[in-house]
């Protein structure tokens, strides 16, 4: 049944049956049934949510104690829950009000541009959208908290791994098996903030 793009189809099925918006559900369950990320009562910063499975999933681990903020230049695709904030805006445009002076346990970016299909262009602009996550993690990150990220793999995630493994206990790349193939999609955990 699943032979061409056999991992996609069999995602996007899933989800359909799971009512979960999109397939990229499966990869933040994976990091988080390796990790251990999210618990009851936590509060988390989700950029780039929409159309919302992410955002679904983490409020179901969070618990009604619990917060998550999504942050998402398009609509959401979801009910908001009682323990769900969405703020539709660019996170080059975020201020700090809008966050209205919270501090998270956990910040989570599944950002991804509009791509070209030309890979160092939008490796390049993964890049400047994964940079400004660490800005607002810098920002709004609790010491100890834990930082998420998706960046696509190219000649800079290196550099970009450094400088955010300075920061954290512990830090890791990791590629889910929900992740295409073809796909240069990675994402990188750091555990543990170290105070700034
Ligand atoms: C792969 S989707 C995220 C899927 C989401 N994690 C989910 O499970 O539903 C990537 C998202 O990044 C968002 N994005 C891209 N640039 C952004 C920006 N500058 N600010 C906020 N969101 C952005 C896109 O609009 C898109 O919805």
């Amino acid at each position: 049944m699943y032979r061409k793009g056999r991992k996609s189809e069999f995602y996007t099925e899933l989800a359909k049956k799971q009512n979960y918006p999109a397939r990229s559900v499966y990869k933040l369950k994976e990091i988080d049934k390796k990790y251990k990320i999210f618990k009851n009562g936590h509060r988390v910063l989700d950029l780039g949510s929409a159309p919302g499975s992410w955002l679904l999933y983490i409020s179901e681990k969070i618990g009604n104690s619990g917060l998550v903020v999504g942050v998402d230049t398009e609509e959401i695709k979801i009910p908001l829950k009682n323990n769900i904030v969405f703020i539709k805006k660019s996170v080059f445009d975020l201020e700090k009000q809008d966050i209205k002076g919270k501090v998270f346990d956990i910040v989570v970016s599944d950002m991804a541009p509009k791509t070209t299909g030309v890979a160092f262009v939008d490796a390049g602009k993964s890049l400047e959208l994964v940079e400004k996550a660490f800005e607002l993690v810098k920002l709004f990150l609790k010491p100890g908290g834990s930082f998420v990220c998706k960046i696509f793999d190219s000649s800079s995630t290196a550099d970009f791994f450094v400088k955010l493994e300075k920061h954290f206990d512990f830090s890791k790349r990791f590629r889910p098996k929900a992740v295409m193939k073809q796909s240069k999609e990675l994402y990188i955990i750091g555990a543990g903030l170290k105070k700034l």
